[in-house]
């Protein structure tokens, strides 16, 4: 067997930052603040947001996230995002902060980045200390936070609409997709798929041919009389969005734009003939989908549903006073 002749260089700390630094420069990002209990405190240099390899959220995927959004410098729901983190660190078996640590280090760790525009993502991980299954003995869980630019999609998938197609992907067991962990690979390769077939994004289907969510949004249906379908939660990440939105879409009810709101299995069929299907997240908002699987959806154009659940949760995240945090910049 060949073996190469070059030699490896064991670097020095300061080269090793010299080499972060270089990754930075040749791939920009825009993250602004990491905050990491590993580190006891706050970054501004993405160079130095890391989390150690040998950490079990790496190398196991033994680590869970969430993703709450800032906006016009206030926190939209960060509540809501908790109760998700707090059930996926529970099903996950993984230590946290207490909720009100883990809700005033993000809040602060916002002030720091100085944006009033942005994502923020956090994640609780089982810690570093061995490469095996269960946590090392004596593993510190990492806690981490970091404010970010967040995922931005093109202006035309609300003005046109966007494309999905059937994943061939099988969808996660119920207990994996309710629990906001990092093992993404199905959602990751989900949406490389649909890459690759040139549409937007992909959409789970279950065992018992009823819908189940996408990539990382969830998929609604208005039906042709009327009624706003959303699959159950029983088997697919609970959206904070989604939730919200299926409160506010009373006043839809009331303004005679829907007939009624319903959570509820969903089949292929039933999906295939509504009138909208809406794609919906905390990034995504409330976008159209006008075509599924090389078939339109209603008459293929953006409908009116999708439009005036986009301006209520738009409205939600300026007005709802219940819902907002003031970040202290
Ligand atoms: C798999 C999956 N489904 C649905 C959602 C939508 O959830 P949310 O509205 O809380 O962003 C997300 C995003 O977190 C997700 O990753």
């Amino acid at each position: 067997m060949a073996v190469t002749t070059s030699t490896l260089t064991t670097l020095t700390a300061d080269q090793v930052v010299a080499q972060l630094r270089a990754l930075r420069t040749r791939q920009p990002v825009k993250y602004w603040a990491f905050y990491s209990s590993q580190l006891g405190g706050v970054v501004t240099d993405p160079a130095l947001m890391i989390v150690p390899f040998d950490d079990h959220l790496v190398h196991r995927g033994h680590g869970i996230f969430d993703t709450a959004a800032i906006e016009a410098g206030k926190i939209y729901d960060l509540e809501a995002h908790l109760d998700r983190f707090i059930r996926s660190a529970h099903n996950s078996k993984l230590k946290l902060p207490t909720r009100d640590e883990m809700r005033d280090i993000i809040v602060r760790t916002a002030a720091a980045s100085g944006r009033r525009e942005g994502s923020i993502r956090y994640w609780a991980s089982a810690g570093p200390g061995s490469l095996g299954l269960a946590p090392a003995a004596g593993a510190e869980p990492g806690f981490f936070v970091m404010i970010f630019a967040g995922l931005s999609y093109p202006e035309t998938w609300y003005t046109q609409g966007l494309r999905v197609m059937t994943t061939t992907y099988p969808i996660k067991p119920p207990l994996y997709a309710v629990t906001k962990s990092v093992n993404y690979l199905p959602n990751v390769l989900m949406q490389m798929e649909a890459q690759e077939h040139g549409v937007d994004n992909g959409v789970f289907i279950d065992e018992a041919g009823n819908v189940g969510e996408s990539s990382n949004m969830n998929v609604a249906f208005v039906t042709a009389d009327g009624t706003l379908k959303h699959p159950k939660f029983d088997h697919i990440l609970s959206g904070c969005t989604s939730l919200r939105l299926l409160e506010l879409a009373a006043a839809l009810k009331t303004r005679n734009l829907l007939k009624g709101i319903e959570v509820c299995a969903i089949s292929v069929a039933e999906a295939r003939a509504a009138r909208e299907m809406l794609l919906i997240g905390s990034s995504v908002k409330v976008a159209p989908i006008v075509e599924w699987d090389g078939k339109p959806i209603g008459d293929g154009k953006p409908g009116p549903i999708a439009r005036a659940l986009r301006e209520l949760l738009q409205e939600d995240m300026r007005a709802a006073r219940d819902r907002l945090i003031e970040v202290p910049y």
